[in-house]
């Protein structure tokens, strides 16, 4: 047969019989692209990896427990032949053959008559990727493009489907790399972007010149509140057109007025797409090599802010309950009320020995732990000069680790 290209073509395989024959690792691999693209599969095979298992445990394919017998391809739409079994594999794709049904094979790609792209999806687009014969090469190409659309480094403008409105984005705790993939994506298709301080700023400077960067603090709000001047700046932008980024630091919702915008938007009717970050409440204590949770340790973590000190009025938290629980403490917006937040966790039951560490600056290039205890934590707080944004994480977790204050990084 001449050496002319593959002829690439999207199968629309939803409800349509697709055979695979064996149930190795090829059929581990190629699975769940099938299960996606709903189809209607048969395996056959008289064993099956633990993975291809669980998917015929889950409904997810119909698997008989045999080899392959003429006939097998009966109605299928698509063949994969995928066994150890040379023989079988020469019998079965003869009989695609024959009924001419595409018929891809692991063993032999010269003998099959449809070849398995390297895929990759971004939103909505799938990129498939064929280069004869080599599959690395393959493999390489397609990363590439799909990590250029995630990342906004490969431009491709959507003309039908690019996201309308504003996107309220939580950008992570600050280190650029913590953004999620939609994030950035989104980010990179902007028009205006309206940030805070805390969150990825770096990003900002990778901007292209024509996208609007404005600094939320920095809104002039006149007779309003910030937060109604930001909702306006917002719904303003959005109302002339633009593709409006929302960048917030971590996740929208976790004491971030996150919910705040998306009604005002929908009071609107502005289309409002909401993309979850990494908070700071999980993330930097991470950083600073403190799980929230540990076995035999912590089964439970309560994040709760200390923007109000305890017994203020405003203050939504029971800071006597939580005295009792025994599980981690992290609090956010606390540096200025660590003392009050001590003394009353005291005063209610916790032990003044229990571990307190601050992180400051969590994930950033200026990152830095101090840790004490809850009779402490005042006057060490003062002392080292820690300042916000910091997370204070307040429980026996504060001590596992390598990286705790009897560990080497201590
Ligand atoms: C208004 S809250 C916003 C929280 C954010 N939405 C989140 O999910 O992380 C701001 C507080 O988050 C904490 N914070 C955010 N980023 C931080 C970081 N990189 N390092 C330490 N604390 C951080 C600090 O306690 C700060 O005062």
């Amino acid at each position: 047969m001449a050496d002319h290209f593959a002829y690439p073509v999207g199968l629309r395989l939803s409800g349509r019989r697709v055979v695979v024959i064996g149930g190795g690792q090829v059929a581990q691999r190629r699975l769940p692209a099938l299960i996606a693209a709903g189809a209607d599969l048969l395996l056959i095979s008289p064993s099956a990896t633990p993975s291809v298992e669980a998917m015929a445990d889950a409904g997810e394919v119909r698997w008989e427990k045999r080899r392959y017998e003429d006939g097998d391809l009966a109605d299928a739409w698509y063949v994969l032949i995928a066994t150890a079994d040379k023989e079988a594999n020469n019998a079965a794709s003869a009989e695609a053959e024959r009924n001419r049904t595409w018929c891809v094979r692991s063993d032999d790609a010269e003998a099959a008559t449809a070849w398995t792209p390297a895929t990759g999806r971004s939103e909505g687009v799938t990129v498939a990727v064929l280069t004869g014969r080599d599959p690395r090469r393959s493999a390489a190409v397609r990363d590439a493009v799909v990590e250029g659309l995630r990342d906004g480094t490969l431009t491709a403008p959507h003309h039908r489907t690019r996201t309308p409105g504003v996107a309220l984005v939580g950008g992570g705790p600050g280190d650029p790399d913590l953004i999620t993939v939609r994030g950035r994506r989104l980010l990179a298709e902007a028009d205006v972007v309206i940030a805070d301080r805390l969150g990825p700023r770096d990003l900002l400077d990778e901007l292209p010149p024509h996208v609007e960067v404005i600094d939320a603090a920095k809104i002039p709000y006149g007779r309003y509140m910030a937060q109604e001047a930001i909702n306006n700046a917002l719904i303003e932008h959005a109302k002339a057109g633009k593709a409006v980024v929302r960048l917030k630091g971590g996740d929208p919702f976790v004491f971030g007025r996150g919910m705040e915008e998306a009604e005002a938007l929908a009071a609107e009717g502005i289309p409002c797409t909401v993309v979850p970050g990494i908070s700071s409440s999980i993330s930097v204590p991470g950083a600073a090599g403190i799980p929230v949770t540990h076995r035999g340790v912590a089964h439970e973590f309560t994040v709760v802010s200390g923007h109000v000190a305890p017994g203020d009025d405003r203050s939504l938290v029971d800071w006597p309950a939580l005295a009792k629980l025994r599980g981690t403490l992290v609090v956010l917006m606390g540096v200025d009320k660590i003392g009050a937040i001590a003394e009353t966790l005291i005063a209610h039951g916790k032990s003044p020995d229990t571990p307190v560490a601050l992180v400051q600056e969590g994930t950033t290039a200026a990152q830095r732990r101090v840790d004490a205890t809850l009779a402490t934590v005042a006057e060490t707080a003062k002392a080292q000069d820690v300042r916000p944004p910091a997370v204070i994480v307040i429980g026996p977790v504060v001590n596992v680790g390598p990286g705790g204050p009897a560990g080497p990084g201590a």
